[in-house]
């Protein structure tokens, strides 16, 4: 086993991510694989209808820009980042290559946190529904987020969105860290907020946005995921072993009510 330095670096999000965009994809990383899980299934309830426009905002790599662009029934998608270096990669991914050959994809650097509009000029797009996954953590502001993803929504009711994040019984154990083997294999750490799925809930609703109700966990528009048991774990690869019985992630999905 690799040692690394004891004393961990700490460094903003996108010199963090820039750093880390190389090996986001291939690190023993087993949140991102129940995400993947999850997403799955989610998106494939969510897209059995037609939704023309969707965003994939903070799509970082791609992942799930991928399993979006899976889906017949969607026109046209959206990646958007604060971290270019997380673009260059996710252009890489064969699925979002030929996405943006065909005209089916577009990725834009864009801070969800900042006031720009979005970086597509004057064609600013009609959007349907948005995906968010595993971004929240890095967002001093939900208030901030959900104001700004009701304004790349069309208006009136009915659109989606939906979210995921590290689970608090997660997050307030660890949050998103790499080895940047740029400064000699230091285990580094971006600044975290630990956010449940009241305080998601809470600024949703004061932006317009309510849980979508016949989905999720008793059809609550939440869905909380736990590594399950030992074979799950071994599936999910290293360091999920200690989560067995334990909260790690969840999903919720929201619509418009105006
Ligand atoms: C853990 S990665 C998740 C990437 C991808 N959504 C996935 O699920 O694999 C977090 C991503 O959020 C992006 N991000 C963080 N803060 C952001 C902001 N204010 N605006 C847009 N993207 C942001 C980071 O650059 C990074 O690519």
């Amino acid at each position: 086993m690799a040692s690394h330095p004891e004393t961990p670096a700490t460094l903003p999000v996108v010199e963090a991510y820039t750093r880390w965009a190389k090996t986001y994809d291939t690190d023993e990383n087993f949140l991102l694989r129940v995400d993947n899980e999850l997403v799955a299934e989610v998106l494939s309830q969510l897209l059995s209808t037609s939704t023309k426009t969707v965003v994939d905002l903070g799509c970082g790599t791609g992942r799930n820009t991928a399993k979006l662009l899976g889906f017949a029934s969607v026109d046209q998608v959206l990646g958007l980042d604060v971290t270019e270096g997380m673009l260059d990669v996710a252009r890489t991914r064969p699925e979002v290559a030929e996405g943006m050959r065909e005209g089916r994809l577009v990725l834009g650097v864009w801070d969800v946190m900042g006031s720009d509009p979005l970086p597509f000029g004057n064609e600013q797009p009609v959007v349907d529904a948005l995906i968010s996954t595993l971004v929240l953590e890095h967002l001093p502001s939900l208030d901030t987020f959900f104001h700004r993803v009701r304004q790349l929504l069309r208006p009136g009711p009915g659109t989606w969105v939906l979210v995921t994040n590290m689970h608090p019984v997660l997050g307030r154990k660890g949050g998103a860290n790499f080895i940047d083997e740029t400064n000699g294999g230091t285990r580094t750490w971006t600044a975290k907020y630990v956010w449940g799925t009241e305080d998601v809930l809470a600024a949703a609703a004061r932006a317009g946005f309510a849980a979508m109700q016949g989905v999720g966990d008793k059809g609550s528009g939440v869905w909380v995921r736990t590594v399950r048991d030992e074979e799950h774990a071994s599936r999910l690869g290293a360091g999920s072993g200690k989560w067995i019985g334990k909260e790690v992630l969840f999903g919720m999905a929201l619509v418009t009510t105006e």
